[in-house]
């Protein structure tokens, strides 16, 4: 019988608790899931690829047939390369749709042998996304339902930096969590 390895992609900047809902159900129906962190050097990310992939292995570790990885290029060479036949992707409501039929529809014209399967997410976050649980940790609204307990605490950590800036301490060389050096009072806050 055919073993069925999937990935499921995105940028995890941070993984959420909708995430790990449409992990668990694609542990269910595929034999082999993938969570695939894509290393965008362009987007100026809140958490490192290091950071992302250890705060979902940490969140996914139950889960056997669940690994994790990062891949840069196309999605679709990446899954060819690691020979996945189907993409996962999550629909949360209807202003989803056109961005992911776009995106799937052009892969499959990429790469014409491999599926994108949509998932909905538990109805409790469909309003949640990465860039809003950003937006609410960085104005210091409470962010404990919305990530697993490993987001939250690097979040905090990453919250108690920004705050000890904002009350005058001096930036070091480790503030920036992909380790590129000094960062500025103004930078860091941007980076929240
Ligand atoms: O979590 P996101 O940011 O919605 O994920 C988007 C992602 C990473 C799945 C998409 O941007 C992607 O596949 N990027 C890799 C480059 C690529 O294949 N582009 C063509 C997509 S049609």
């Amino acid at each position: 019988m055919k073993r069925i390895k999937a990935i499921y992609p995105g940028s995890f900047d941070p993984p959420t608790n909708g995430h790990l809902d449409l992990i668990e159900r694609g542990s269910k129906i595929f034999d082999e899931l993938v969570v695939a962190i894509l290393r965008n050097p362009e987007k100026d990310p809140l958490f490192s690829v290091a950071d992302r992939r250890k705060m979902l292995e940490a969140m996914t570790s139950d889960f056997e047939n669940v690994s994790v990885d990062t891949f840069d290029g196309l999605t679709v060479d990446y899954a060819l390369r690691i020979e996945a036949r189907a993409i996962l992707r999550g629909i949360r409501a209807v202003s989803d749709y056109e961005y992911e039929l776009q995106m799937a529809l052009m892969n499959r014209k990429l790469q014409p042998g491999l599926e994108t399967v949509f998932m909905m997410p538990a109805e409790k976050y469909s309003y949640l996304s990465s860039r809003l649980v950003r937006e609410v940790a960085q104005l210091g609204g409470n962010i404990d339902c919305l990530v697993p307990e490993v987001v939250g605490q690097k979040l905090r950590e990453k919250m108690d930096v920004a705050h000890k800036f904002e009350n005058g301490a001096q930036p070091t060389e480790k503030t920036h969590s992909d380790g590129r050096g000094k960062s500025s009072r103004k930078e860091t806050k941007k980076r929240l």
